[in-house]
């Protein structure tokens, strides 16, 4: 056997990759192994074959018949030769050669697969789930699971280079206050107690800091029970981040360096610097916390147009609009469909005006309320929203919150586009409020968890004014779907008393749920702050997929189980007995 090339893609096996064989190889015999991608015969005397690794496909020409079927597992010896004036492929990398005088030798037989193993076929997804490893073997997904790994390289790179140490965090964990329904582990050895494995390292990252590791990553496992979408799985991975003695600004930069470097590695293009925006800019601008700057279509204040207006519907305290160019075509069933959106959304309702070129020219509104609208206010709106004839005018008004994310979510209903269509475009929101909303007995609930550092400037209104209070808690967003959060935590016990207190937190409730944590930080906890970034959902970007479920090896299905192992299954009685647990029977679904 002649030109062995190189240690990476020879083994015992083989000489070379399928792909990777080319008309520098011309002339050399050479071996190659890989599943049979389609057979053809011409005649008795020669039978062609397409054999496929996760590189390519080369074509082997055999003499006489060969007994393999799709996807047997071959290893094929031949001579390199340039393929036959006219019958080069240009489609393939490997179309001008061909393995000539080929032998073969059956490494493993296969049934006819459940499906075509091609990128263009079109099969349900159990189906796909229920034989990944067939499923996987397309291209595509080969590409996918690669680009994973060097995302992940990528990332542990920089995180390397920037001093950080990675440090395994237990799996077997207790419950942390981070806001998801946790997966339960019951003991065999404490009948009636359970271990719960973490949402994320939250708690262990922060005992690290305590313990003097100083910068901390993990690519780290998180576990969730909660709703699947396209964007949430039950498992996920994070980069997850501490580091001690640093403040809001260090961790950015942390981040944004591993993950433009990670951009770097996947899409071979270094994104410029991430832009920054307060949380409640992004709010104002584009009704949400995690805005898509892909496009504009900002929403417009139109508060100042209509203050002290006779216009029930607009009575309220805040009045937003967003415009839609051209959409004055929009029929008037379109129309409706949207308003049960909006109401849907928890909007009281939604205004809709078309703008319509008058008979003098100027532009003019079409909408149930026009007659309702004083001339100020006719060319207040226009004015404001600079919507001209064709454009379409949607109009909320409630409380501000109610009206901006409601707006917010219009604008992604209407004009958004599927999350990893490029441009790619960052952003860092920061100043997060601490607080979101009230709870049924009246208090405030904490929107990122319990151990987030208020904002030094809002302090002194922790008690008296919570739910006007920052946070040093900032969130990573591309492309309309969060990448990403974190903050700086407290780290001194008089603050995380003060905001106990108000979360309604009993010293005994904090003791008995994180104390831990709190004994921890009474031995010396450093100043310290950190991030997790999600990496399924930057990867799925980075492949040009929609759904993390592409970018994970064995992902569970929507409805959160697995077709390919039965996953969840009913424990055996025996291992009941040992965990000490009866089966109940499912309560009837309503
Ligand atoms: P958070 O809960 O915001 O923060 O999670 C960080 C990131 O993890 C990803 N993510 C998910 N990805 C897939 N499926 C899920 N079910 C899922 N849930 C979250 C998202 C998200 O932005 N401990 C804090 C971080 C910190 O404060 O340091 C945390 O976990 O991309």
């Amino acid at each position: 056997m002649t030109a062995i090339p190189g240690p990476l893609d020879a083994t015992s096996m083989r000489t070379h990759l399928c792909g990777r064989v080319g008309t520098s190889d011309v002339g050399d015999s050479v071996r190659v192994c890989g599943w049979v991608a389609k057979r053809r015969e011409h005649g008795e005397h020669l039978a062609f074959i397409d054999l496929r690794d996760h590189t390519g496909i080369v074509q082997c020409v055999v003499p006489g018949t060969v007994d393999v079927r799709s996807e047997y597992v071959i290893a094929v010896e031949g001579v390199v030769r340039p393929r036959p004036e006219g019958t080069a492929n240009p489609e393939l990398p490997t179309g001008e050669v061909e393995l000539g005088e080929c032998t073969v030798t059956v490494l493993a037989s296969a049934e006819p697969p459940p499906f075509a193993v091609e990128d263009r076929v079109d099969v349900d997804e159990t189906t796909r789930l229920r034989h990944r490893y067939v499923d996987l073997r397309r291209p595509r997904m080969q590409a996918n699971l690669r680009l994973r790994a060097a995302v992940n390289g990528a990332l542990r790179a920089a995180m390397d280079r920037q001093g950080f140490v990675e440090v395994e965090t237990p799996l077997l964990w207790a419950p942390t206050p981070e806001g998801a329904r946790e997966f339960v582990v019951p003991s065999r050895l404490h009948h009636g107690s359970s271990y719960v494995l973490p949402q994320s390292p939250q708690l262990a990252k922060q005992l690290l800091m305590v313990a003097g590791i100083d910068r901390y990553y993990q690519i780290a496992r998180c576990l969730r029970d909660e709703d699947l979408r396209a964007d949430r799985q039950f498992e996920f991975s994070q980069l997850d981040v501490e580091a001690s003695f640093v403040n809001q600004d260090d961790v950015l930069a942390f981040v944004s360096e591993a993950v433009l470097d990670a951009a770097e590695a996947a899409t071979g293009q270094r994104p410029g610097t991430i832009e920054t925006m307060t949380w409640a800019e992004a709010i104002d601008r584009f009704g949400t916390d995690k805005p898509d700057l892909r496009f504009g279509m900002e929403l417009v204040d139109l508060s100042p147009v209509f203050e002290g207006t006779g216009v029930k519907a607009f009575g309220a305290p805040c009045v937003r609009a967003i415009v839609l160019r051209g959409g004055a075509t929009l029929t008037r069933s379109r129309l409706d469909t949207l308003t049960d959106r909006a109401r849907t959304l928890g909007a009281k309702g939604l205004a809709w005006f078309r703008v319509v070129e008058g008979d003098d020219g100027t532009a003019g509104l079409d909408s149930p309320l026009d007659r309702f609208l004083s001339d100020g206010e006719r060319s207040g709106l226009l004015a404001a929203t600079a919507a001209g004839p064709g454009d379409l005018v949607l109009v909320v008004a409630d409380e501000y919150r109610v009206a901006c994310s409601v707006l917010g979510q219009l604008r992604v209903d209407l004009a958004g586009r599927p999350v990893s269509e490029g441009p790619y475009r960052y952003a860092w929101v920061v100043d997060f409020p601490m607080f979101d909303g009230v709870d049924a007995s009246g208090n405030p609930v904490a929107a990122h968890h319990p151990f987030t550092m208020p904002h030094p400037d809002d302090l002194d209104r922790l008690e008296s004014d919570p739910t006007s209070v920052r946070s040093q808690a900032y969130d990573l967003v591309l492309n309309g779907w969060e990448l990403g959060s974190g903050s700086v935590r407290i780290h001194r016990g008089d603050i995380q008393s003060r905001v106990f207190a108000v979360l309604g937190i009993t010293d005994e409730e904090a003791e008995s749920r994180f104390g831990f944590l709190l004994g921890a930080f009474r031995y010396g906890a450093p100043p310290h702050a950190g991030f997790a970034v999600g990496i399924d959902r930057l990867t799925a970007i980075f492949a040009g997929e929609d759904s993390i479920r592409e970018v994970i090896a064995f992902p569970k299905t929507q409805s959160g189980s697995d077709p390919m192992t039965g996953a969840p299954k009913a424990l055996a009685p025996g291992t009941l007995a040992d965990l000490g647990l009866r089966a109940v029977p499912a309560p009837a679904r309503a």
